[in-house]
């Protein structure tokens, strides 16, 4: 049927020149094929199980309870007293955080990375990220009219040369962006990484935007804000978020903790971004806290997700897709390097094509994928039966493919 809507008025470009660049990504076309194919869905980084009862019953309640109207944009006053509650859990001897000038809630990691970068970077300013690098990172930086620069994170441990950090740092660094633990690697910045971090961000006068969206899921290791660290506080803006610490990506409650002046910028930027979020999912985030810190939800979080990685990498080794070692994070990397494939995105999209399985190929998180190792990145926030599932699949591609 011909269109009653004239479509052929613009007839220039339509798009402004600061989305240049930012397309479709793999992540979407793997989903894609992974649902054409009936796929085990090992790419996209959410939990395919329940949220806890305790965490909906939160949100019910408070739907119920009519908390259904604007929330005051810096976030529900109860909400940020409990995560500045919070912050003295997690960060036994560092200052408190003021609830009223130093905590910003706003819709998920996402948003507040996206307000933390516009408010603080110029166009022409350059922003160092380490690379791989989340695939936000770069369309926010663009967007603010910077540049990345970027600084590798090398296999096997995934540490930067200081060298070439430092060098990293110029006139026009106006903020460096880290990720810890990180996605997709799973590396845990060391307290001694974090003070190289800290000391040229403090020579050079750089403010740090820190996404600790999995400081909850840790394994045999210390999460350390670099916020903590001596002289940090007053740069850096600590992003996090419940999406991922209580499997409910979907809530999109996120929060930001930074001294009152970047707080009251990032707040100029969330005013007229979204100006708040679901009042209902922040009221139930103020209840949810305290009751995990008392009820040991986080270390039942952390077992739960050592037995999903333990039986991932039982699989993937069943298949001979050796997994890099992890500290943090709920991702296990694999070096497809000699198996038949031309890299790591057409492994990827064959895996879910022919086999049946969705990963995601690393080369998604560097500016220029020709220069990525070639490894997959398969997420075990899934069912065990989702991880075993999978098995049959692998063992297939194995006995094609053998290493
Ligand atoms: C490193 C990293 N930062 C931020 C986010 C987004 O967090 P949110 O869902 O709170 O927006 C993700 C989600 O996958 C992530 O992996």
């Amino acid at each position: 049927m011909a269109s009653l809507i004239d479509r052929s008025g613009m007839r220039g470009r339509v798009s402004a020149h600061r989305i240049d660049g930012v397309g479709t990504s793999i992540f979407t076309e793997i989903t894609a094929l992974a649902v054409r194919h009936g796929a085990v869905n090992l790419g996209q980084g959410f939990p395919d199980f329940a949220a806890p009862d305790f965490v909906k019953e939160a949100a019910a309640r408070h739907i119920r309870d009519d908390h259904n109207q604007y929330a005051a944009s810096p976030g529900v006053p109860r909400l940020r007293q409990a995560l500045a509650d919070d912050w003295r859990r997690r960060c036994p001897g560092a200052p408190d955080v003021d609830p009223n000038d130093e905590i910003t809630v706003a819709a998920g990691a996402t948003e507040l990375l996206h307000d933390a970068v516009l408010a603080i970077v110029n166009p022409g300013d350059e922003v160092i990220v380490f690379e791989p690098a989340y695939d936000a990172y770069a369309p926010d930086i663009a967007m603010a009219g910077a540049s990345a620069r970027a600084v590798p994170l090398g296999q096997p441990d995934w540490t930067f040369d200081p060298g070439l950090l430092s060098a990293a740092f110029g006139p026009r660094t106006r903020a460096l962006l880290l990720n810890t633990p990180h996605n997709p690697t799973g590396k845990v910045f060391s307290r001694a990484e974090l003070e190289i971090v800290a000391a040229l961000c403090q020579r050079h006068d750089v403010t740090v935007i820190s996404d600790e969206v999995y400081s909850a899921i840790t394994f045999d290791t210390v999460h350390v804000s670099i916020a903590t660290l001596p002289g940090m506080f007053e740069r850096t803006i600590t992003i996090d978020s419940m999406g991922k610490t209580f499997s409910v990506t979907g809530w999109k409650v996120g929060w930001a903790i930074a001294p009152a002046p970047l707080s009251a910028a990032l707040r100029a930027v969330h005013q007229f971004v979204t100006f708040t979020n679901a009042t209902p999912f922040q009221e139930a985030l103020a209840d949810i806290l305290p009751i995990a810190a008392r009820d040991g939800y986080y270390d039942q979080l952390r077992a739960d997700y050592r037995r999903r990685r333990d039986l991932l990498s039982a699989v993937l080794r069943a298949a001979r897709l050796l997994p890099l070692p992890i500290g943090g994070a709920y991702f296990l990397l694999t070096d497809i390097s000699g198996r038949g494939f031309d890299g790591d995105a057409d492994f990827c999209r064959r895996l879910v094509s022919e086999y049946g399985v969705a990963a995601i190929p690393t080369s998604a998180f560097y500016a220029d994928p020709s220069a990525a190792p070639t490894l997959a990145r398969f997420c075990f926030a899934k069912k065990d039966e989702t991880i075993a599932a999978a098995a049959p699949r692998l063992a297939a591609l194995a006995s094609k493919n053998p290493p």
